[in-house]
């Protein structure tokens, strides 16, 4: 019996015992291959000896000090390497400890902006259908899961959705991906039209979107429109690479390659790599010197923001990444990956779409290709996917709900940046095992 409220009640996890590199080993001593570095989090593969030393060497100097007292090295330390690597403009950082306290941190920075600002009206806040920002009432709120929020309803703040970027299904036979990039940030647009430009706090959305679509980038132009949008009416952009940030994608932030900068950014999952819970909000100078030249202080603060163990896993972990180069690892394997996941489903009967950048790979499984016809949800194909590549012992990342929040079913790929191609070689065999008994049913 366990007294742990887990996330399955009834389901039997086994114990995750040990972990080295792109592997985890459990209590009975399998072994299972983190293809999906957990959910996007394990960027440098696990135990890696120089963020463990850096751990254990702030240990021995300073636990925790709160930071209503104090500052510490290591949180300095990581907001330099941080700030020294933003996107244009982002110059300041405020931490948090996961992805749900990054976004809701970047909501009431951008209230409270707008407030300082003399521009009390703005009150509303744009994001996508389709789309994923945390659990907390405020991400939860902008999140655009239907089954995640439905029970909650009353206890959201009232939010507007947009349609997400989502060629496979959204593109029409008649459109190029510009064009139907255009159109959707026209959709968003005629949204702050009736709204009023003048009332809009923010429009968030995932750069390339993650657990609830599948590693499903932007078309060509589509950011570069909504940025110019945003300007046009004052409205703040707030990107969520809580998932596709620091480096999954290729570049150590996603927006990057859109060519545009946003007003707050959150980041979290990679950031640490999972050596301790970290997270950020990354913030433009402008709103950092309203709030300095205002209040003097942004309104909102945890017991364990800015904790010097989880900054010095996190500036050991980004360290690491600029010195060995894994960025263009991340490239080289991404295009590797890519080609291999084209040879084993390109043509598989219930492969309908495979996307992504970068470590960051998704593979969208219909029930016929020509259609584009989903399963159908009571067979809960995307738990038999997990659970028969756990089986293998290959961690991969399915979900549920990809088409409309009900219906659909799509695999996150997203391995450690440390994986070489012999890996890569291995976790497509596994998985190729996995879907075909998986949709045998
Ligand atoms: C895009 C995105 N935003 C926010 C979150 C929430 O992060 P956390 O689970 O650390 O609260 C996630 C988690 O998967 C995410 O993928």
């Amino acid at each position: 019996m366990t007294h742990i409220l887990h996330r399955q009640i009834g389901h039997s996890y086994p114990v995750a015992a040990a972990a080295r590199g792109i592997t985890i080993r459990d209590s009975a001593g399998k072994e299972y291959i983190d293809a999906s570095g957990g959910a996007a989090v394990s960027c440098l593969g696990h135990a890696h000896p120089d963020v463990l030393a850096a751990m254990h060497g702030q240990l021995d100097e300073l636990a925790y000090a709160h930071t209503s007292f104090f500052t510490s090295q290591a949180a300095e330390e990581l907001a330099d390497e941080l700030a020294a690597h933003a996107p244009e403009g982002l110059n300041r950082i405020y931490y948090v400890s996961g992805g749900s306290e990054a976004v809701e941190a970047a909501l009431k920075l951008a209230r409270q902006y707008f407030v300082e600002c003399g521009q009390l009206q703005r009150r509303f806040i744009i994001a996508r259908r389709q789309s994923y920002h945390g659990v907390t009432l405020g991400a939860l709120a902008i999140g655009g899961r239907e089954w995640q929020r439905k029970q909650f309803g009353p206890l959201l703040i009232a939010t507007h959705h947009v349609s997400p970027i989502y060629e496979y299904r959204g593109k029409r036979a008649d459109e190029t991906a510009e064009a139907y990039g255009a159109r959707l940030a026209r959709e968003l647009e005629n949204k702050i039209d009736e709204l009023g430009g003048a009332n809009v706090i923010a429009f968030v959305a995932e750069t390339v979107v993650g657990a609830t679509l599948g590693a499903v980038p932007a078309v060509p132009g589509y950011f570069k429109r909504v940025r110019e949008i945003c300007n046009r009416h004052g409205i703040l952009l707030i990107l969520d690479e809580v998932m596709c940030g620091m480096g999954r994608t290729g570049t150590l932030h996603a927006c990057e390659q859109e060519g545009i900068s946003p007003d707050l950014m959150a980041i979290a999952k990679g950031l640490g790599g999972g050596y301790a819970p970290i997270g950020a909000l990354l913030i433009d100078e402008e709103i950092f010197n309203t709030l300095a030249g205002g209040s003097g202080a942004f309104l909102h603060s945890h017991t364990y923001m800015g904790h010097p163990l989880a900054c010095a896993a996190a500036l050991a972990v980004q360290r690491v990444i600029r010195r060995d180069k894994l960025l263009e690892n991340v490239r080289r394997q991404g295009n590797y990956l890519s080609r291999r996941l084209n040879e084993r489903f390109g043509n598989h009967p219930f492969v309908g779409d495979l996307r992504g950048r970068g470590l960051f790979q998704g593979i969208e499984i219909v029930s016929d290709r020509g259609t584009k016809e989903p399963f159908d949800p009571c067979y809960k194909l995307h738990a038999r996917i997990k659970h028969e590549a756990m089986a293998r012992g290959l961690m991969v990342y399915p979900m549920g709900g990809t088409v409309d929040s009900t219906r659909g079913d799509h695999v996150l790929i997203a391995p450690p940046f440390i994986i070489d191609s012999a890996g890569i070689d291995t976790i497509v065999e596994r998985l190729g095992d996995a879907i075909d008994a998986a949709v045998a049913i």
